[in-house]
């Protein structure tokens, strides 16, 4: 079973309150957007592997510990996934980027894939899936589908905002990934928007309507 994790730490519960604020404009939306995902990724990174490299300091030879492996992949979630990929990437500068683009259906719900290009070599690679909300769980679910689909064994999602529902569905879709949450709300309305959410990612990151 992949690890589940709600992220606590008060700078972050902070920002996402501010996030969730209706008076919180765009240009503020994407900078919050932005710092929670480099805290995220901070603590979603914590188990990197790392070896032993041989250096020389002006002082003396040490061992010291270096990342290894293959780079990580960020693999937004468009729209929204986009506003989170700079503050990842600001932990991780060298790491490639894939992009899937994914809209839900206004009546039905259900995810429509019109985009998805890749990082090679995905099969040796750890993905870091971010979509700032998780709430039928559906644009989630396929996702990583389209990624395991291109032999990636390892994933974490990471999401500002989960509904129990999304979760739950995530889970027992894809019960080897670890998932990352800012906050894990109440619950969806009849439009399968999450309450108390903050509304439309997309369109608060980007303005539109
Ligand atoms: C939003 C959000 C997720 C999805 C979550 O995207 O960014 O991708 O909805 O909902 P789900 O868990 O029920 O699938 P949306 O489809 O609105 O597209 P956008 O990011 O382009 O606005
Ligand atoms: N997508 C969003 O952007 N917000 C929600 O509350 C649900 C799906």
């Amino acid at each position: 079973m992949g690890k589940l994790t709600v992220i606590d730490h008060p700078l972050i519960k902070h920002k996402i309150s501010l996030l969730r604020d209706e008076r919180t404009g765009t240009k503020d939306f994407r900078l919050l957007v932005e710092e929670i995902s480099m805290l995220m990724g901070y603590e979603a990174l914590r188990d990197l592997p790392t070896e032993l490299v041989r250096i020389k300091t002006p002082i003396t030879e040490a061992d010291v510990p270096m990342l290894t492996g293959k780079k990580l992949a960020v693999v937004p979630i468009l729209r929204a996934g986009l506003g989170m990929v700079s503050g990842i990437l600001a932990l991780v500068p060298s790491a490639r980027v894939g992009h899937i683009g994914l809209f839900r259906d206004e009546e039905t719900h259900e995810p429509t894939t019109y985009f998805c290009k890749l990082p090679d070599n995905l099969e040796e690679r750890l993905v870091i899936l971010p979509d700032p909300m998780l709430a039928t769980g559906g644009s989630a679910i396929q996702a990583v589908d389209l990624i395991k689909s291109k032999g990636c064994k390892s994933i974490k999602f990471m999401c500002i905002i989960a509904a129990p529902e999304g979760l739950k569905a995530l889970r027992e879709a894809h019960p080897d990934i670890d998932i990352y949450i800012g906050c894990l709300d109440e619950k969806l309305n009849q439009n399968a928007y999450i309450v108390p959410g903050l509304g439309d990612a997309g369109d608060r990151i980007f303005g539109t309507k």
